[in-house]
This record gives C-alpha cells, structure tokens and sequence, in this order.
C-alpha cells in the first residue's frame, strides 16, 4: 500500500483495491478476501459492508491500522493469527498462540459424528482428546443440548482459551476443560468414565514434514500441536491405548489423520483393539479421519 504521503484516496474502495494489490503481489492467495477481513477489522465494520459502501471514508487511524494489518499478512502471518479469531462449524472462536488455528476440514469430524448420533436430545458425554481452541468439542455440544463434554489438552493456555471460548459461545455450563496428558489425566480423577462421543485431532506431522512447512503454519501454529513424533504417528499409539476403556460400548469416535496415514494410523489403532470402521473423506475428497465404533473394540479386546 502507498503510504498517506502518496494522496491515496482514503476510502474503503481505494484502500481495498490497494490493500489487495499488495498482498497479491506478495504472492498471498485469496489476496482480495483477506485484504477485506482486514479491512473491516480496522475500520470496525462487517465485511459485506467493504464492499458496499466503497466510497465511504476510511478515517486516518482506521487507513494507518489496515496498513499495518496489510504488511502482516504480507509476511504470512494468517488472518485468524491476525485477528485472534476463527470461524468453525458457523461459530466464532478465540484463537491464541497456543492454539491450533482451526481448519475447515476438521469439521469432518463433527459431521461423522453427529451423522452417527440419530437422537441427538439425548444426554450423551463427549470427549475432545487435544482440545486446542475448544473447537471440535464446542461445535459438537452446540449441536447436541442435552450433551455435556470435556476437553482435554496438554496445553495449560489452550485451555484457558478453550474454557472463555465455551462461556463465550453460551455453552460453559456443559463443557468442562481439563490440563493433562491424553487419556492418562482422566485415569485418576474418573477412573470409570467412559464416553458415547470422542473426537481427537492429535499431532501428527513427522519429523522430516515439519521441516517444510508453509510459513502460516510453521511459524504460527505452536509446534506441540504439529509435532507427532518421528513418523508422525506417536499420538495415535497413545490414543490406542486410552480409546478402548474410554469409549463406551455402542459409542463412536472419529480421530483425524494426516496425508498419507490411513493405513499407518488404522494399524497402530488396530494392534491397540481398535479397528476403525471407516475412512472419512473431507471436503477435497481426502482420506481426513478414522472413525471408530465401540462394538468393534469390545469384541477385538
Ligand atoms: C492438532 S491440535 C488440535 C486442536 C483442536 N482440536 C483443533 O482441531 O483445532 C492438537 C492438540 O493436541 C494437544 N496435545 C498435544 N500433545 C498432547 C498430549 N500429550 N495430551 C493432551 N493434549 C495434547 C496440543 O496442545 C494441541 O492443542
């Protein structure tokens, strides 16, 4: 963007259409419909109002915030790194530094589980193994009013984000949020709980993928909530463990997977007791998540 000794003209139109310029030939994708959320956020309005109202003055303050807004994304920083906020399952979440910057195709998960859920006014338990935001856990509980669910992370901060998301979204009644280690934390606070519903998006990049990663993700998602060990694989050893006393009988779980870890990831499942029922595909058509039925781990057990 020009600086304002350039005499842009300061309105919504011209700053839009220069905001996007310049993140475009950052070679940012989607320069346009970044350009726009940052827009609006500096000159607190909606989104759709950008773009109807070009001509609307953009005072000083609000041209000088979204210029700075402009040169961050620039250098890759994501927009909801930006913002502090991200919209999952059409809700609104905080963000932190310590969370996961949620993805669209983890709704994946949601989707399979709610698919699987028929009476969704029943009292059912959920559990959100590597909880991040709250997002998966959140979503599903908005969905289901009767449920109550526990998110769970090692991550003492994104906990804290989790748990002002929860009471933000109107839904910290039912949802409880807990520090710990997988399913170890739960062993001697419940040690007979089982859960109908369990969702988990664990780490799972190995070693030799976290070093090629784009810069939105390598240097602004927290590096505990990427790395999953040399082959990528180490969260899934654990969870093979903890799912079959968790998950209660007739239950479901849906664990996310990565590229290429459909087959690895069912056969560290599978030689815990586990054998996931199905591969779920995410919006591209993508192998996304294993889903679990408890039938089958109680006659593999
Ligand atoms: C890929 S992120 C998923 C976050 C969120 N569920 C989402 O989908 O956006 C993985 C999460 O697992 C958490 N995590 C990593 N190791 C853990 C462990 N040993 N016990 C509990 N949580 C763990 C990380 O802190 C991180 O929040």
């Amino acid at each position: 963007m020009a600086d304002r000794s350039d005499l842009t003209p300061a309105t919504l139109g011209g700053a839009l259409a220069e905001g996007a310029a310049r993140l475009a030939a950052a070679g940012i994708e989607g320069a346009r419909r970044d350009a726009r959320l940052l827009l609006a956020a500096a000159a607190g309005l909606e989104p759709a109002a950008v773009v109807a109202w070009p001509e609307r003055p953009l005072p000083p303050a609000a041209e000088a915030a979204f210029r700075s807004l402009v040169a961050r994304r620039a250098a890759r920083e994501p927009v909801a790194r930006i913002l502090g906020r991200r919209e999952f399952w059409s809700l609104s979440f905080a963000i932190s530094p310590a969370t996961l910057d949620p993805r669209p195709d983890s709704e994946t998960l949601v989707e399979a589980l709610l698919a699987r859920t028929p009476d969704r006014r029943r009292p059912l338990a959920v559990l959100d193994l590597g909880t991040g935001s709250g997002c998966l856990l959140l979503a599903l509980l908005s969905e289901l009013p009767a449920a109550w669910g526990l998110g769970l992370d090692r991550s003492q901060e994104a906990v804290r984000v989790a748990r002002g998301n929860g009471e933000a979204l109107g839904l910290g009644q039912r949802a409880g949020f807990l520090v710990g280690d997988w399913g170890a934390a739960l062993a001697p606070r419940a040690p007979t709980q089982r859960f109908d519903l369990i969702v988990s998006n664990p780490p799972y990049l190995a070693d030799d993928e976290l070093a090629a990663l784009e810069p939105e993700v390598g240097r602004h998602d927290p590096r505990g909530a990427l790395e999953g060990g040399p082959d990528g694989l180490e969260a899934y050893r654990t969870l093979a463990m903890d799912l079959p006393r968790l998950l209660r009988p007739g239950g479901w779980a849906a664990i996310e997977i990565g590229a290429g870890q459909s087959a690895s990831a069912a056969a560290v499942l599978a030689a815990g007791g586990l054998a996931p029922a199905a591969l779920l595909p995410d919006l591209a058509g993508r192998p996304r998540a294993l889903l679990i039925h408890a039938s089958d781990a109680e006659k593999t057990l």
